[in-house]
C-alpha cells in the first residue's frame, strides 16, 4: 500500500504543475542511447495532459556536473524524445528560473510541455537550497510539484526536498508504481520468496543479503561475488560453486549446476527479487545463466518478479526488445533509490509527499 497522495488524488485541471522526473540517461555523441527513464515518465505526463493541466513544466537532472554548465549534460536532447513519444510540442529553456523561464511559462499552452535545463548545473540543487527552490517556484508560478523521478527520491536535493516545503507535493505514477511494488515485496509478499544476488561488489550486496535474510525463504548468490569466493553465513543462502571460464581460467559465468539449482528455486517460488547479473553479460559467451534466469522469470506470470539495479535492468530490457513477451512485475528505474527503499532508509522524495 502506498500511503502518499498521488496525482490521482488531487485536482489537476487548470493547475500549473512542476514535474520532477529522473532523466539521468546515457548520452553518446549527443544521442540518447537508452530512453527508458524518459518513456517511464509518459504515463504521468499523459495523465496530467488528459486531465487538463493548465501548464506542465518538467525539471530533472543528468549526470553529476556539480554546479557547472557542462554542455554534454544538457537536457535539450530529451525534449525531442518527449515530443516524439507524446506527440506534442515540447519547449526547452536552458535555465531553471529567471526571465527566460518566466516568458516560456507565460507562452506555454495547454497540451504542451516545457522542459527546463539540468538542475545540477546550479549548485543550489544538490545543496538543497531553499532559495534555489524558491526561484524555481517563483519563475514557474507552480501550484504544486509532482515527484516522479523514482531514481532520485533518495537524494535530499532542492527539487526533492526543499521545494516540497514550499508547495504541495504528490507522487507521480512511476513513483507510486515502484514504491508499491517494493513495499509489497517487503511487507506482503507471497512465499516462497527467492532473492537472486549477482554482481561484482560484496560490500554493495551484503546489506541487501542481510535485509532479505529474515524475509526470504532462499537467497541464491551468483555473479562475480560467488566467483570471488563469497561464503554463506546462513543455511538459507545458496552460493554458486561451478563456473564457466575463459581460456585463462577466469570464472566469467556461473556454471550449469548452479544455473539448474537457481532454475529449480525459481520454479518453486512465488516472489523473486533479482539484483545483479550472474556472469559477464557484456560478452555473449558468458550471458547464459542470466539469460536463462531472465527468461524463466519473464515467462512465468505467476511469479511476482522484481528486477533491480542498472546492470540487471538493462540486461532484462535488452532481452525484452528481442522477446517482447517477457513480462516482469517491476523492472525498477531506481538503482540506489530502490536499494535504499528496500533497506528501509529515509527517502526525502517520498517522505515529503502529502499523506492520503
Ligand atoms: C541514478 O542514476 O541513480 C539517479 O539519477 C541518481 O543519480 P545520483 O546518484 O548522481 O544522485
Amino acid at each position: 500500500m502506498f500511503h502518499k497522495k498521488t496525482i490521482r488524488d488531487i485536482n489537476i485541471k487548470d493547475q500549473t504543475i512542476l514535474v520532477r522526473t529522473d532523466y539521468n540517461v546515457p548520452v553518446v555523441d549527443g544521442e540518447i542511447t537508452d530512453t527508458n527513464r524518459i518513456t517511464e515518465s509518459f504515463p504521468t505526463l499523459k495523465y496530467l495532459l488528459d486531465q487538463g493541466a493548465k501548464k506542465i513544466i518538467i525539471i530533472s537532472h543528468m549526470g553529476r556536473p556539480k554546479g557547472q554548465k557542462v554542455p554534454e549534460l544538457s537536457l535539450k536532447p530529451v525534449a525531442n524524445v518527449l515530443a516524439e513519444g507524446l506527440g506534442i510540442k515540447v519547449d526547452f529553456v536552458d535555465d531553471v528560473s529567471g526571465p527566460e523561464v518566466k516568458m516560456a511559462v507565460e507562452d506555454l499552452k495547454k497540451g504542451e510541455i516545457l522542459l527546463l535545463e539540468n538542475l545540477r548545473f546550479w549548485s543550489g540543487e544538490e545543496a538543497n537550497s531553499e532559495d534555489f527552490a524558491h526561484e524555481i517556484v517563483d519563475s514557474t508560478h507552480a501550484d504544486l510539484i509532482v515527484e516522479d523521478g523514482f531514481a532520485v527520491v533518495h537524494r535530499a536535493h532542492a527539487s526533492t526536498d526543499a521545494i516540497a516545503h514550499l508547495i504541495p507535493a504528490v507522487a507521480g505514477l512511476l513513483v507510486e508504481k515502484e514504491a508499491t511494488a517494493l513495499s509489497k515485496v517487503m511487507t506482503n509478499s507471497e512465499h516462497p520468496m527467492l532473492v537472486i544476488i549477482g554482481g561484482a561488489k560484496v560490500e554493495d550486496k551484503q546489506p541487501l543479503i542481510e535485509a532479505f535474510l529474515p524475509l526470504a525463504d532462499k537467497i541464491a548468490v551468483g555473479g562475480k561475488i560467488s566467483a570471488d569466493g563469497y561464503t554463506a553465513s546462513d543455511a538459507k543462502i545458496y552460493v554458486a560453486e561451478d563456473f564457466d571460464t575463459d581460456g585463462a581460467g577466469a570464472k566469467l559465468d556461473i556454471g550449469p549446476v548452479a544455473t539448474a539449482e537457481i532454475a529449480k528455486l525459481i520454479s518453486e517460488a512465488q516472489t523473486v527479487i533479482w539484483n545483479g547479473v550472474l556472469g559477464k553479460v557484456e560478452d555473449p559467451a558468458f550471458d547464459t545463466s542470466s539469460t536463462i534466469v531472465a527468461k524463466l522469470l519473464g515467462e512465468n506470470s505467476k511469479i511476482f518478479s522484481v528486477i533491480l539495479g542498472g546492470d540487471t535492468t538493462s540486461f532484462v530490457r535488452h532481452l525484452q526488445k528481442e522477446s517482447p513477451d517477457l513480462k516482469y512485475s517491476l523492472v525498477s528505474t531506481g538503482g540506489g533509490a530502490a536499494l535504499e527503499f528496500l533497506l528501509g532508509q529515509q527517502l526525502p522524495g517520498i517522505e515529503n509527499l502529502e499523506d492520503k
